[in-house]
Order: C-alpha cells, then structure tokens, then sequence
C-alpha cells in the first residue's frame, strides 16, 4: 500500500528540520570544564570548524558530535566505574604552581630529547588503537602532524595502518618509536567474550615468533625505540562504555605470564631500546631500573585497565619518597588526563622527562592531520605560556619546587 505523506505533515517535518537548524546542537559535556564553547550553530555529526575550537577539551566535544556513537565511545571509555580516568582529568585541580616573577623568561627554551633523540616539545602522540575511526587517513595524519611539529609520535601495534605504512608516511628525518604487546600464544588474538572469559593455557605462553616477527619489521622500518606495553597482560580492563556497542573487548590477546624478569629477556629480541609502558606503581619503577631499562612510563593506560589506580602525579610522588634514584638514573615518561600545558608542566616538575597524550589526538583526527596540528599549537602555547608566567625559561629544567604537591601527598600517603 502506498502511504502519501499529508502536505501538513511535510510542513510539520520541514518547520522542525529549520528548528533544528537554528538551535544547533546540544552535547552532554560530561563534566569536563566550561570553556565558553558555544556549539549552537553545529550541525549534529558534521565537522565543526576548526576556528571553533581553543581548548584540547573543545576537540573532544567536537569529536563526540561527529563520531559514530560506537566510535567515539571507543575513544572516550575507560575500565568499570572510570575512577581513574575521573581522576587522571581532576588531579590538577590539587596541584599548586609556584610562580616565580623576578625571573629572566625571554628566552625560552621547549625542546628536550628523549632517549637521545631531539625533539621540539616535551610532549608526544601516545601509542592509541584505531585511529582510522576517526579519519581515513589514519594513523598517517598523526605522523605527518607529529612529523612537522617536530614531536615524537608513537604508534600502536594495534593500529588501522601496518608498520610499513606507518613508517612510508614519516617526514626525512623524523623520529618516531612504536609500541608493542607481548601477546599470547593464540593467534590471531580471538575476540574474547567478557562475560565468558576463558584463560585457556595457551593465553599464558606468550608468543615469541609474533613479537619477534613485529620488533624486527620495527626495526627495518626504521623505528627507534620500542614502549613494550606491560599494564594490560592477558586481559584488559572491563570497559562498559564500549562494550554496549561491541560485547566483546577489542584489543585483547596478550600473554598473561610475563613477569618482568621475562620482559627483560625480551630485550634479546631486538637491538632496539624497550620501554616498559604502563607501569603503575613506584616498585615497578625501580624494578624496571634494577633490570637496567633504559627508560620507564608511567601510565594508567587512561584508566582504562585498573580502575582505582593512582595518577601519574600520584605514581611520581611515590617514586620520588621512595626510590629518587630512579629519576637520576633512567628517564620516566608520564601520561594520563593530559589537557593543558599545565598538566604537561606539572608532570615535567615532578620528574617526567615527556609527557603523553592518548584521547586528544585520537579526537583530533576528526580533521585529519589539520586538527592535530591544531592540538598540539594549542597545547604547545598554554605551555610557553605557563613556563613563562611560572619564571622558568627551559622546559628540561623544571623541577619540583614549581608545584606544590602537598594536598595530593597528604591524601595520597596519609600523615605518615
Ligand atoms: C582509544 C585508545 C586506544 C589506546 N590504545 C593503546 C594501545 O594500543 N597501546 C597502548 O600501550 N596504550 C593505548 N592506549 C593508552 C594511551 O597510550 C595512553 O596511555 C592514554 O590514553 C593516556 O591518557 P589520555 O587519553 O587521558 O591522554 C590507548 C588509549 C586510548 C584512548
């Protein structure tokens, strides 16, 4: 039967569609700070322009607009009840500059190196899965911006594009590490339902041939250094967020026996540096430096595998009281609820030689390679900024006495 639509009817739809027009959009900002950003005259799931957005928050809210839902829940979500991820974003509102006014800032300094190499700021692409649902280009936007800025990027293993065609797209002497997992004997990783999760024995063998296999195409590649990703092994955190969509986890397959005894054996299996990523506590800090690594990072992977684990402020602080050789005697990486160059400023104080960042440019993506140039403008000029209304001029000389910490420790390590 044909069903013709009433003229009425058409009005009703046409003078609606024009209502939402004019109203705009309204997203839910879950929280995050009010920048002032005004999304009324966005148009749900297109793109808004780029002159729209100053904050690195403001790319989130224009990536949750334009991303299919499942995708950027994908992005967005975090383990169980997301304490941790709350907490990464909230950390720095319990953190205290020190700004010292009768300092020379003219001159100042961004640059640093990490593990040798020369970078143009102390902050880096994170290793993040997928990028490709966020733009066609991939993980090849990332590269180039990454590329032109003159920072580190650190692709996934787990990412849209190969090795390869990660490493082709890479300016001439550009420098980029890539991550790893230490996956389990099964291959290729099933999807694993949560619900009826199974530990059979071959999830804790690891498998050897595909490390080996992907640390030598690395190193053909032409990458420099390896971040071995140590927080997620045999299983990943339960993340509901993206669960609803997919009732299955994403990225799971990686052995669920390695110490770090045997991650430090692995470093037979490549000439190039490992890295151990995701290390949460300061005893793991200081094992890492007794097994001889040359650096360690501090992650909580976002809060995306323990929910309830400390902030890299809080892991660094740890470190710090107990084991400050680990700062003198190999670099430490941080990352977590990164937004502001201040955040960056504070891990930096606290020890951090770089400074991650996973969600922003993932959310950055939406405008390809654009967008994430835009993000790290944005973050490189609330850095200069901070640095210099803080009195210091050198990024690598930023130390503790820059932050006062004292509210954090108090919770942190109680009156003790
Ligand atoms: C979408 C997404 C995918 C990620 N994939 C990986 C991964 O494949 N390997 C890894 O070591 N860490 C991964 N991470 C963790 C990031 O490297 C980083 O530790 C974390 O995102 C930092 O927190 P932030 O998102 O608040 O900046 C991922 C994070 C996100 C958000």
């Amino acid at each position: 039967m044909m069903i013709y639509r009433q003229p009425l009817t058409l009005l009703v739809s046409a003078l609606a569609f024009a209502g939402a027009a004019v109203r705009g959009v309204v997203i839910d900002t879950e929280g995050l700070p009010d920048t002032g950003l005004n999304t009324s005259t966005w148009t749900e799931g297109t793109l808004p322009p780029l002159s729209d957005i100053w904050t690195l928050n403001d790319i989130q809210i224009a990536a949750k607009n334009v991303l299919e839902p499942r995708y950027y829940a994908s992005y967005r979500t975090a383990a169980l009840d997301e304490i941790t991820y709350q907490a990464n974003l909230n950390i720095w509102k319990q953190v205290r500059l020190n700004g010292f006014s009768f300092r020379d800032v003219s001159d100042l300094k961004l640059s640093t190196t990490i593990l040798g190499h020369n970078f143009s700021l102390p902050f880096f692409i994170a290793p993040a899965a997928k990028a490709g649902h966020a733009s066609k280009s991939a993980e090849l936007s990332l590269v180039t911006a990454a590329g032109k800025a003159g920072i580190l990027y650190v692709p996934s293993i787990s990412s849209t594009k190969s090795i390869e065609q990660i490493a082709a797209a890479g300016l001439d002497n550009q420098t980029m590490f890539h991550q790893e997992y230490v996956w389990c004997a099964l291959t290729p990783p099933p999807p694993i339902l949560v619900f009826q999760k199974r530990l059979t024995s071959e999830r804790y063998r690891s498998n050897k041939t595909q490390l080996k296999d992907e640390l030598k195409r690395m190193e053909k590649a032409g990458f420099k250094a390896v971040f071995l990703t140590v927080d997620n092994t045999g299983v990943n955190g339960i993340r509901d967020r993206s669960l609803r969509y997919t009732g299955t986890e994403s990225d799971t397959g990686h052995s669920a026996t390695f110490d770090l005894e045997s991650l430090a054996a692995l470093r037979n299996l490549t000439s190039l540096p490992l890295v151990p990523k995701g290390v949460k506590t300061a005893a793991d800090a200081k094992k890492c430096l007794d097994l001889g690594f040359p650096a360690v990072y501090i992650s909580n992977h976002g809060g995306r595998v323990l929910d309830g684990a400390p902030t890299a402020v809080e892991i660094l602080l740890d470190i710090r009281k107990n084991y400050p050789e680990v700062f003198e005697r190999m670099e430490v990486y941080a990352d977590g609820g990164v937004r502001r160059g201040t955040d960056v400023m504070i891990l930096l104080a606290l020890g951090a030689r770089a400074v991650g960042l996973g969600r922003s440019p993932m959310f950055a993506n939406i405008w390809g390679e654009e967008g994430v140039t835009h993000m790290i403008d944005l973050l490189k000029t609330e850095l200069s900024t901070s640095m210099q209304l803080m009195g210091a001029s050198d990024v690598t000389a930023l130390n503790s006495s820059y932050v006062n910490t004292k509210w954090v420790e108090q919770q942190y390590f109680g009156s003790s």
